[in-house]
């Protein structure tokens, strides 16, 4: 599973299942790994790594089919993701961490806690959902898979860009949206209809909630429309212990339109949480 590794400025990459996964590691301290979502790649993480690695560890990763990591043609599923995710520890020696995941991020979450349990230090759970998908949800990622295979990345961003940003944003926004558009198109097709396929046979996660043993923070902004806060509410309500901040302003793309709040939340939750565990060794 484990492999080379070569580090050539900014890009850092690793052999892990075997494909290369394109990663950043920065900082010191108590290590957090964020998980992106769909169709992103880790530099939606940029304004986090910048405010956060000053205290923190920080990795950011390409999930296969993203960004600088490789986009095979088959093997997506979200269990896949999630083994990619304990290589790359792996391989970083990295025993235990708390984990960020913004939507599809999310989703790779549950599936990680599920598997891998003993890693998990904290979860923050923002812009997600437990719940699968429903018929209807299933279908449009089908045709989108469409769209993606006949008309390109292209298209994707243009669908998908009013859906994870607010329309404020959209308007006045102009570098934001750009950013954004860029990491979409910079995906391969295969990532892209391999994430989709993915998403769409994910379980639900409904009945995992009340088994979290982890401190757990559950972020969502308060525009989101694809997972709005009436499904943070429903996680919040079933994980113990579980806490909710909603982000005003702040659309599906929280940590990227309200930063300074999304950062804060960050920084409060794990620096408790880091606080309270310093002494013991017990997993969560
Ligand atoms: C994401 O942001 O990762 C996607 O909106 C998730 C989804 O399509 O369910």
């Amino acid at each position: 599973m484990l492999g080379t590794v070569s580090r050539m400025e900014e890009l850092m990459q690793a052999t892990i299942n075997g494909i290369s996964i394109a990663y950043h590691d920065q900082g010191s301290g108590f290590p957090i790994v964020f998980l992106h979502a769909f169709p992103l790649s880790r530099m939606m993480w940029a304004p986090q790594e910048a405010a956060l690695a000053q205290d923190f560890r920080i990795v950011t990763l390409d999930l296969r089919g993203h960004g600088e990591s490789d986009a095979p043609l088959w093997q997506y599923t979200l269990e896949q993701a999630a083994d990619d995710v304990r290589g790359l520890l792996d391989h970083l020696a990295i025993p235990h961490a708390v984990f960020v995941g913004l939507s599809m991020g999310g989703y790779i979450l549950f599936a990680f806690y599920r598997r891998y349990a003993e890693r998990v230090k904290g979860l923050v759970l923002a812009d997600t959902r437990a719940q699968a998908d429903t018929a209807e949800g299933k279908l449009a990622r089908f045709e989108l898979a469409q769209i993606a295979y006949k008309q390109g990345a292209r298209a994707i961003a243009d669908i998908m860009i009013p859906k994870l940003l607010s329309p404020a944003t959209t308007q006045t926004r102009p570098e934001l949206v750009q950013r954004v558009r860029a990491m979409i198109e910079g995906n391969e097709i295969s990532g892209i209809a391999g994430d989709l396929m993915a998403m769409a046979a994910r379980p639900d996660s409904l009945p995992l909630l009340d088994q979290v043993s982890c401190p757990t923070q559950v972020i969502v902004g308060e525009l989101d429309l694809p997972t709005p806060p009436s499904d943070a509410k429903l996680m919040v309500e079933r994980i113990p212990n579980a806490r909710l901040t909603i982000i005003p302003g702040a659309a599906h793309l929280a940590n990227l339109e309200q930063p300074e709040l999304f950062n804060e939340t960050v920084r409060s939750f794990v620096s408790t949480l880091v606080s309270h565990q310093r002494g013991y060794t017990n997993n969560c």
